[in-house]
């Protein structure tokens, strides 16, 4: 009986596995490549691994995934029903912020997962993720509260989860607004609002 071939998925996570890039390498426990469900119809971006993802080698497992677990949750979907990855693979130095050579040098690995799991509806969760994807300046305060189309899906930009756990009632109340829109993406009832991305 022969081998069932790797798929380009599994290929590429191999490449990603061993991916001396950038300097995050030299520092990193585990690559986070990313996890879920490379089928989904909803993939979830971050910024980088913190020090609990960079242990155990899967995204968003600290409290900012906790937060994360509950609202999905609320819009009736759990982990496994979407796929869930970051800018950077690698975790940064005490968590300091990933300079833009290590996000240049990382971008190809989400642009090709993006490609290859080819979701509904992207959901970009902070700063770095909004503005990389969304190739602009504007910060994710402004960006955020609309679905924008983008490459033939919907973009959907809300806060980090971290902003909520450190932030006012509001920020979290502002991602459940946005968590409905996904919702709404998901389920095919998303009308009002729907701005052009300039990419
Ligand atoms: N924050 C992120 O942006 N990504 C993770 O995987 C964990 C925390």
């Amino acid at each position: 009986m022969s081998a069932v071939p790797p798929s380009r998925f599994d290929e590429l996570r191999a490449e990603a596995l061993a991916c001396t890039a950038c300097r995050l390498a030299d520092g990193r426990t585990h690559v986070v490549f990313g996890d879920g469900n490379p089928q989904a119809d909803v993939v979830f971006v971050g910024e980088a691994p913190g020090q609990r993802e960079d242990e155990l080698g899967l995204p968003f497992v600290g409290p900012s995934g906790k937060l994360l677990d509950r609202l999905l949750g609320e819009i009736g979907l759990q982990r496994s029903d979407v796929y869930i990855g970051n800018v950077v693979k690698c975790r940064p130095p005490k968590n300091r912020d990933p300079r833009p050579d290590e996000i240049e040098a990382c971008k190809g690995y989400l642009r090709e997962q993006l490609r290859l799991i080819d979701p509904k509806v992207v959901v970009t969760l902070g700063n770095f993720s909004s503005k990389l994807l969304l190739n602009t300046e504007t910060g994710i305060t402004r960006l955020r509260g609309t679905a924008y189309q983008w490459w033939g899906r919907y973009l959907i930009p809300t806060f980090h989860p971290a902003a909520a756990l450190r932030g006012s009632a509001q920020v979290l109340a502002d991602m459940q607004f946005d968590f409905g829109l996904v919702a709404a993406a998901v389920a095919g009832n998303l009308r009002a609002d729907i701005d052009e991305a300039e990419t």
